[in-house]
């Protein structure tokens, strides 16, 4: 267990920011995550796994337990599918690139998402079709109050669009300790449609696809749109995709006929929000050191020495401009502190 007073966590949160930590404590176990919340109040904990879908506006004024329990584990093995446990403090892209060392399929669409094993249910994590959910067994996570390890099944954990329990009725209740995926060994399921996939493996050159393949292209295109959070800060999609109405979508539709949109259930439409920002002129606007990032809208980036509030004064214009042009609001998708 590593203990530190007053610490910086400007290397703990991908958006870069420099605040402080009352204490730090970084936890490699069960048992060392269990002493630390059997002597600290749960009023006074800040749970922090890869930092990579928050915005730190504040000096926290609490015990930062950082998540880094380590470790990957084959639980069950039938001819066709492997179900592996990984530890909440694995790193997620690592753990994704080991798996298709291992030729399991499942998680290649989800290559290069920052943050950790542990936080990836929370927000149930997606991209290019895919979604955590979609290969998820079960999770344990302690109970902050009681100790107790509890374990959650997909349905427990009431996934939905950037959603769970872990965000809602249980929010700040439980500390996620590992995940079970249930992956195939043979008969790989590709989704190649979503997206550039199919175009970056024509540009690579690929015609019949391995699941390594698909993480390349995902790779490609994530590299060519999304910026490297050690490069320039950032958390990724700042705000979730909008969910408008059908009538409100067909307003719209007069207006931009141009304007990308996937249905969702019956009288729903999905906008993306990078395509509203974009659309609103403000791909590419930076005020000092906090900007909207210059290939993909959606995501807002610290230059070097923005400071978390002048991220979320940044993102408080962007939804100002977006519900004056739109009539949409915007809501964040990362967890402002
Ligand atoms: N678009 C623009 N301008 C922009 C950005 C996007 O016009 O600056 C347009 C694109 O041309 C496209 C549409 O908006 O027609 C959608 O863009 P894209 O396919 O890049 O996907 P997204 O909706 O912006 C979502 C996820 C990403 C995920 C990608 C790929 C959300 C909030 N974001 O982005 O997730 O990687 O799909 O599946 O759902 C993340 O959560 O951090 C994240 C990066």
């Amino acid at each position: 267990m590593k203990v530190s007073q007053n610490a910086s966590l400007k290397s703990y949160n991908t958006f870069g920011i420099d605040v402080k930590a009352k204490t730090l404590i970084s936890v490699r176990s069960i048992g060392e995550l269990v002493s630390v919340l059997k002597k600290n109040y749960a009023e006074d904990l800040f749970i922090l796994g890869g930092g990579s879908n928050m915005l730190l506006t504040q000096n926290v004024d609490a015990t930062v337990v950082h998540i880094d329990i380590k470790g990957v584990e084959v639980i069950r093995e039938t001819e066709e599918f492997v179900f592996v446990k990984a530890n909440a403090g694995e790193n997620w892209h690592e753990f994704v690139l080991y798996t298709l060392q291992q030729n399991w399929g499942g998680l290649e669409n989800l290559s290069l998402i920052p943050g950790n094993v542990g936080t990836s249910p929370i927000q149930n994590i997606g991209a290019y079709g895919v979604e955590l959910k979609d290969h998820f067994i079960s999770c344990d996570a302690i109970d902050i109050q009681t100790l107790e390890i509890i374990n959650f099944t997909a349905e427990e954990c009431e996934f939905d669009y950037r959603n769970s329990i872990f965000k809602n009725k249980a929010k700040g209740k439980y500390i996620i300790t590992n995940v079970i995926f249930k992956l195939r060994k043979t008969n790989h399921t590709l989704l190649t449609n979503y997206g550039a996939i199919n175009e970056a493996l024509n540009e690579m050159g690929v015609a019949d696809p391995s699941i390594r393949d698909i993480s390349k292209a995902v790779i490609k295109i994530r590299q060519q749109k999304l910026p490297d959070p050690k490069e320039l800060g950032n958390s990724g999609s700042f705000f979730k995709n909008p969910v408008i109405t059908e009538k409100e979508f067909e307003i719209l539709k007069n207006q931009f006929p141009e304007i990308p949109n996937y249905p969702v259930g019956q009288n729903s439409v999905k906008i993306p929000a990078g395509w509203l920002i974009d659309k609103a002129g403000l791909k590419g606007y930076r005020e000092g050191d906090a900007g909207v990032h210059k290939n993909q809208a959606l995501v807002l980036v610290n230059y070097g020495e923005a400071t978390g509030e002048e991220i979320l004064d940044l993102a408080h214009k962007v939804q100002a401009e977006i519900r004056a042009k739109f009539k949409i609001h915007l809501e964040p998708e990362v967890n402002i502190i």
